[in-house]
Formats: C-alpha cells, structure tokens, sequence
C-alpha cells in the first residue's frame, strides 16, 4: 500500500475518530464499466466513507443488469445502459449533471485491432458526449487503456538488448492501437470544457475479480484449476516455456484503482499518464505452486505442449454446469467464467515478447504514488475473493 494512500487513510481515520467523516458528499464518481474487473475494484473503494475526496457519491454503468455478485455495492447507483448507441447514453447519462469525476474502464473485445479501435472508440465519445456538456462541476477524467500502448514491435524488440524498461514517454508505434485511439478521443474530449484534467493509466495483466469480465486471468485459472480437480488431471501449464521461466509483471485491481483515485484528488496526478504495475517480478512457475496447492490439484513441472487452453477447455461446458450444481456455486456459463483466449494471449503469444520486461514506476512514484502490491500475496487474495463470491469451490 503506498505512503499516500496509508496518508489519506491515516487522516481520514482521525477525522472518524473525532466524529468527522463528511455527512454530505464531496465529489461524485461515474464509473464507467463498473462489472468489469478495473470497475468492481473502483467501486469496492470508491464507497468505502475513508476514500480520499470522499466521501464519494457512487454511479455504475455497464450494460447488462447488475450482477448478483455485486449486490454488496449498495452505495452505487447502477446504470444499465449501452454506450455504444450514442442515444441510450444520451437517454440515460446527460441527465447525471453532478458528476465530478468520471473513471472510464469499460472495454469491449473485438476480432481485430481496427474493429477495437472503431467499437471502444465510439463508446468512449458516446459517454464522453453525454456527459461533458451536461455536467457543470466535472472536473477530471480517468481513462485506463494499458502497457500495450508502449510494446515495441518485433523488430525494434530484436534490437533492445537486456531487460528494456518501458516508460510512459516510449514512441507510438506505426501500427493501428486501440489505446491510441482512445488517448486522442480524450484529449480531444477534454479541449470542450475549461479546466477540465485527464490521467491515463496504463496497468500491466491484472489480477483482480469479475465474472463478467472479458479478460481476467486469476478467475479463469481458478475455473481451470477446479475443472482439473474435478476430472482428478494434474494441473498442466497451458503456456509456453518462456512464460514459465522468464520474470513476469502484473497490476493488482485494488492497485490500479488507488493510482486512479489518487490522480482524482492530487494535483500532481494530473495531465498525465502513469504505468501501473505492482512493483516486483513474479514468475509464473512459483504461482503454479500457489494455484495447485489452493485447488489441492496435482502439481506438474513444464511441458512442452501444443494445445493451448482454449482447445483444453473447448467441450467443458456441461462439466462447468455439472461442478457448478454439485457444489452450489453462483450461476454462470463457462464462456463467461473463463476468458481462455486471454490465458493463452499471456501465456503464449505475448510471452514471447512481453516476458522479462520490466515496466517502469518511477514516474509514478516521482509525482507521488508509491503504492505497490506483492505479486504472490495478491494472486492469493483474488482467488480467496473469487472463492468467497461462490464463483469457484
Ligand atoms: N483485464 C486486464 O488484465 C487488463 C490489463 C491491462 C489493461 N487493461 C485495460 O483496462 C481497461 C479496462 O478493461 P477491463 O479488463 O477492466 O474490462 P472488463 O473487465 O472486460 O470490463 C468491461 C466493462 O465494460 C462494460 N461494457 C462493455 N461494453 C459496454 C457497452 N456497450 N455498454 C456499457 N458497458 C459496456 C462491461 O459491462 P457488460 O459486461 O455489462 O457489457 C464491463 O463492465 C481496458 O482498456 C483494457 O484494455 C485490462
């Protein structure tokens, strides 16, 4: 946790123990995409009364109804719209005229990087146009896209030595870039109303919870490792050889909502865009461990293998609707549990050049956010997390 945000906490707590938590709101936060893995954890935060700038008035946007799973959220104000029908967000979203600050983490995936660009693009100015000229008091907006933004391609790879470190300011890359297209409909967005800041915050893999989001790589592996254990397989390593050996980083969802929160309220945190990742290495032959001793599976050494988890998981369907039953678990389909293309993207393809790269947080510590997670602690957690919502055994 970092110094800043254990700050706030600390004052924060004295002003409870001296009878002082603010009865009336002080700003107001609309998240957008708030079932996904980035919102669950914004929201999680954002209602607690001890959240710095708070406390906060809560909205949540997603599309389908709000989850059983998040029923806990009871000081968010859930909005069930389609932003990407630039009518139901005008319907349901410019009449919020109280918004402060907007934490934009919606996300839909598409078949190929220029479909991407297009859908997430058109969503973000739908929201953006909805609310920007109807709400007088906005005064930031955080947009999280990620460190894609800054991964070179294969061949300036080639040339880059030892361990490169990425840093916010890398060059773009020739290539279309979703996060690209989404940066710039920000900068754009932001021109229309004075005064009005931006942060983008670029996170490594997350580690973190939701059911319905389209990437979440702790909540699959869950879903994997019980369907092992339900079929008595060993837990093999769907990934490759480079994955299980080099180091690794990722970006806890707590982590990633603090540095968005804190660049909400602190003047430093604005007009910028921060890396996020937790701080250490991981490698993924350690967390295995962790994995099959959780699920009481049998644990495996690598093994080289051409079946990649999607084709593992392809007739699992009824086997998930049966554990699911046998073991009285939250309702869901294991096309929505189980984002096994994701797995294998970390696992595989992008192991091979995203693997034993370190992305740089000295910037973010520079203006201030020092937070930071142990990677192992926080892959424990989130699997006790999914376990504790009865979305695995
Ligand atoms: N997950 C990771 O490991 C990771 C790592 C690095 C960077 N990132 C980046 O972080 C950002 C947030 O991603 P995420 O993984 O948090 O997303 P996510 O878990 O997939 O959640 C996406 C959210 O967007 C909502 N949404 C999608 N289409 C919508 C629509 N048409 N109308 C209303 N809501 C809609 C979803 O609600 P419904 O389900 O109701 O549609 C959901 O709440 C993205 O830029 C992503 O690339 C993610």
């Amino acid at each position: 946790m970092s110094w800043w945000w254990l700050g706030s906490i600390g004052s924060a707590l004295h002003r409870i123990e001296n009878g002082d938590i603010p009865s009336k709101f002080q700003n107001v936060a609309l998240i957008v995409g708030v079932t996904g893995i980035s919102g669950n954890s914004l929201a999680d935060i954002l209602q607690l009364p001890t959240t710095p700038g708070g406390r906060w008035k809560v909205y949540g946007v997603a599309r389908r109804p709000r989850p059983q799973w998040q029923f806990h959220h009871n000081h968010v104000q859930y909005i069930q719209c389609d932003m990407a029908d630039p009518e139901d967000s005008e319907a349901k979203l410019s009449h919020i005229s109280d918004v402060t600050h907007i934490f934009y983490v919606g996300w839909v995936t598409k078949s190929s990087e220029a479909e991407s660009c297009v859908e997430n693009g058109r969503m973000l100015r739908n929201v953006l146009n909805a609310v920007i000229p109807n709400a007088p008091n906005l005064q930031h907006i955080c947009l999280q896209t990620g460190q894609k933004y800054a991964l070179p391609s294969q061949d300036s790879l080639s040339e880059i030595q030892h361990e490169p470190q990425f840093v916010e300011e890398f060059p773009r890359e020739g290539n279309p870039n979703c996060y690209y297209t989404m940066e710039d409909i920000l900068f754009e967005e932001v021109q229309k109303k004075e005064n009005l800041t931006w942060s983008v915050h670029r996170p490594a893999v997350m580690f973190g919870f939701s059911p319905y989001s389209t990437r979440n790589i702790v909540g699959s592996l869950c879903v994997y490792a019980t369907i092992c254990k339900h079929e008595g397989q060993p837990l093999r390593f769907p990934g490759i050889q480079t994955a299980w050996d080099g180091h690794s980083e990722a970006a806890d969802a707590d982590l990633v909502a603090e540095q968005q929160i804190w660049s909400a309220v602190e003047l430093q945190g604005k007009r910028q865009a921060f890396n996020c990742s937790n701080g250490d290495k991981f490698y993924w032959k350690d967390l295995w461990k962790v994995l099959a001793d959780e699920f009481d599976v049998e644990f495996v050494e690598f093994e080289e293998s051409s079946i990649c988890l999607e084709e593992m998981m392809r007739d699992k369907d009824p086997v998930w609707d049966q554990i699911v039953q046998e073991k009285e678990l939250l309702p869901t389909k294991l096309e929505e549990v189980g984002t096994w293309w994701y797995v294998d993207s970390i696992l595989r393809h992008e192991a091979e050049s995203d693997t034993n790269i370190s992305r740089s947080m000295d910037k973010s510590v520079e203006y201030g956010f020092g937070g930071s997670r142990d990677t192992a602690e926080s892959f424990r957690f989130w699997i006790d997390h999914t376990r504790r919502y009865k979305i695995v055994p």
